[in-house]
């Protein structure tokens, strides 16, 4: 049920109540489609955490599943691009359109919804059908069929179409508000979405130009050296593509959930500026162990990378200050009393808070990846997945599972089934995560390699090469299953609500009030004169000048190394191993 109350007051006062209803079925469409997505693929990631447990489950599932890589590339695709471009692409532009009492361009996000839908289709086509096992980075030589690459195409596309449509909205609030700076959340979406269209270059480029003629037969052979750089290029910035909406969520509602103010506006944006500008230009350290690239290139690309740190910790200075805040408002008293005081009944406060936790873990192993030393260590082994497990595993994962405790209520007036179910599931995927990462990381340690069929071994074998990791593999294992039952409960609240959820009067977007920033944001609230935000902040709300740095650095960062590749083209046929 849609009342007034819940509607902008603009919206509300155009009349215009079939639009925001459109609006809203939108949004849970794109809702339900990207959990759908993480249900294939929830479903399948404790299989492989079992098979490091030296359980082979694969057997069994035949004629479902051919082989362990077939999982593997549906788990990394659905859970790394479906799922979570899904939701961001719908969160990114219904949380602006709320907050600025804007609506956005339905035929554009009704098409980026299509575009994505039919790319994922291609490539879940291409993925059940056993012909396109070439995992979720697709690096050429390995070769799959034309549905994955042009589904992957349309995927990537899709995604960037929320950009043009924040633009409009945010040209459409500037009328109504000139000289004024942009309300905090949508600033954030929209450096994301910017960044991510800069970024999406490079994975289009690899695909328009190399593997979709090449899978199509137009083109004999492709150049693996120069797909990976262009891959990477796309494929470090998809990591704050993850990260980023979470942080939306932190700084923009976190604050108000848990009943205080975000303490600076200005560190918002600061952060956001920072993360788009240091996403593009340190691709290349995904590559510290591929030939070709001088080793000043890689030293300078640890210090890069190691910049991209800060904006993480201003991130969480910041979000913790604003807890502790509220925390101390809510009466919680000495070193750590504020943070229990914090209202951990709430599913998406508690979703949100464990995902903070976990994100120590992730951003200390981060610098672990991004040290070319150390990352000669780790690299190709468990370590890996470990990290990214607890960041997009469970940083983006829990933070978007908190989302739709409060968006699902919001969207279709129907509440919870189970607010204890859902704390469940949420404390559950914080205990299996940390177990797993903790496993993966440690074993990484042993060398174990990642993407492995170890558990298709014979058993003395299996022993001999990773009996030494026995006990970290246990807690893979251990872990995994913690999962299954926390995704299981999870989506038993989000579907379960949908359908069966009691009727309720809807509860409003949680936006948070700021020190710092501007007061009020709808088009018709009262004026923010711009002379009160700092220098600095006006100086941030230029975001094309923030393009054109981003677009130079990246410049300077990639011509010297892709210079050197394109002048040694090599000739590889395609591979097909499983
Ligand atoms: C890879 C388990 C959830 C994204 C893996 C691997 C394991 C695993 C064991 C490593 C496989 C290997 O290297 O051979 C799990 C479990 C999950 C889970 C038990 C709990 C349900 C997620 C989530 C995401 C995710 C929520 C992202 C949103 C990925 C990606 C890969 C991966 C992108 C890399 C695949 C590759 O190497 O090609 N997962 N995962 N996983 N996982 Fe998960
Ligand atoms: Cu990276």
């Amino acid at each position: 049920e849609i009342t007034a109350d819940t509607l902008p007051s603009a919206l509300a006062r155009s009349d215009s109540d079939r639009a925001a209803a459109s609006m809203h079925r939108l949004m849970l469409a794109f809702l339900i489609t990207g959990f759908s997505a993480l249900l294939i693929g929830a479903t399948i990631g404790p299989l492989q955490a079992l098979n490091y447990g030296g359980v082979d489950a694969y057997p069994a599932l035949r004629p479902l599943l051919q082989s362990y890589y077939q999982g593997l590339t549906i788990h990394g695709v659905m859970n790394g691009y479906v799922f979570t471009f899904f939701i961001t692409c719908g969160l990114l532009v219904y949380l602006p359109a709320r907050e600025l009492g804007v609506a956005p361009n339905l035929v554009m996000w009704r098409t980026c919804f299509a575009i994505m839908a039919v790319g994922a289709l291609c490539v879940l086509y291409a993925m059940a059908d056993n012909s396109s096992s070439v995992l979720w980075t697709f690096y050429p030589p390995l070769k799959g069929s034309p549905f994955f690459y042009i589904g992957i195409t349309l995927l990537a596309l899709g995604s960037t179409m929320p950009l043009p449509i924040l633009l409009e909205m945010r040209a459409t609030w500037r009328r109504h508000r000139p000289g004024e700076i942009t309300p905090l959340v949508t600033y954030m979406s929209l450096t994301t979405m910017l960044m991510w269209g800069l970024a999406g270059v490079g994975v289009m480029a690899e695909l328009v130009l190399q593997l979709d003629p090449w899978s199509l037969g137009l083109i004999g052979t492709v150049d693996p050296i120069i797909n990976r750089t262009l891959f990477w290029l796309t494929g470090h910035p998809i990591v704050y593509f993850w990260l980023m909406p979470a942080y939306v969520s932190w700084y923009g509602l976190l604050s108000r959930q848990v009943g205080g103010k975000l303490i600076s506006d200005p560190m918002a944006r600061i952060t956001f500026a920072l993360l788009m500008i240091f996403a593009l230009p340190v691709g290349t350290h995904h590559q510290f162990s591929d030939p070709g690239f001088s080793s000043i290139w890689r030293g300078i690309l640890v210090v890069l990378t190691m910049s991209v740190a800060t904006p993480s910790l201003v991130t969480a200075f910041t979000i913790g200050l604003s807890l502790e805040y509220a925390g101390r408002l809510r009466g919680g008293q000495g070193w750590f009393g504020w943070f229990r005081a914090l209202p951990w009944g709430d599913p998406s406060v508690a979703a949100q808070l464990l995902a903070a936790i976990t994100f120590i873990l992730g951003g200390a192993t981060g610098i672990v990846n991004g040290s070319w030393q150390l990352n000669a260590i780790v690299h190709n082994t468990t370590f890996i997945p470990g990290h990214f497990h607890v960041t997009v595993g469970s940083v983006t994962a829990m933070t978007l599972m908190a989302i739709s405790f409060w968006m699902v209520p919001h969207l279709t007036g129907r509440q919870l089934i189970s607010r204890r179910l859902a704390l469940f599931s949420v404390w559950t995927w914080f205990v299996g995560m940390t177990i797993f990462a903790i496993g993966m990381t440690w074993a990484g340690l042993y060398g174990v390699p990642r993407r492995a069929w170890v558990s298709a071994l014979p058993h003395d074998t299996y022993h001999a090469l990773y009996g030494a990791a026995s006990v970290p593999l246990a807690l893979v294992a251990a872990g995994g299953v913690l999962l299954w039952v926390a995704s299981y409960a999870f989506f038993a609240v989000f579907f379960g609500s949908i359908l069966f959820g009691r009727r309720a009067a809807p509860p409003p977007v949680p936006f948070a009030q700021s020190f710092g920033g501007p007061a009020s944001s709808t088009i018709d609230s009262p004026p923010n004169p711009a002379q009160s935000a700092s220098p600095l902040i006006r100086a941030l709300d230029h975001v094309w000048l923030l393009t054109g740095i981003t677009v130079l650095a990246t410049l300077a960062a990639y011509i010297p190394i892709l210079w050197p590749f394109l002048h040694h083209v090599t000739r590889a046929p395609g591979w097909i191993l499983w």
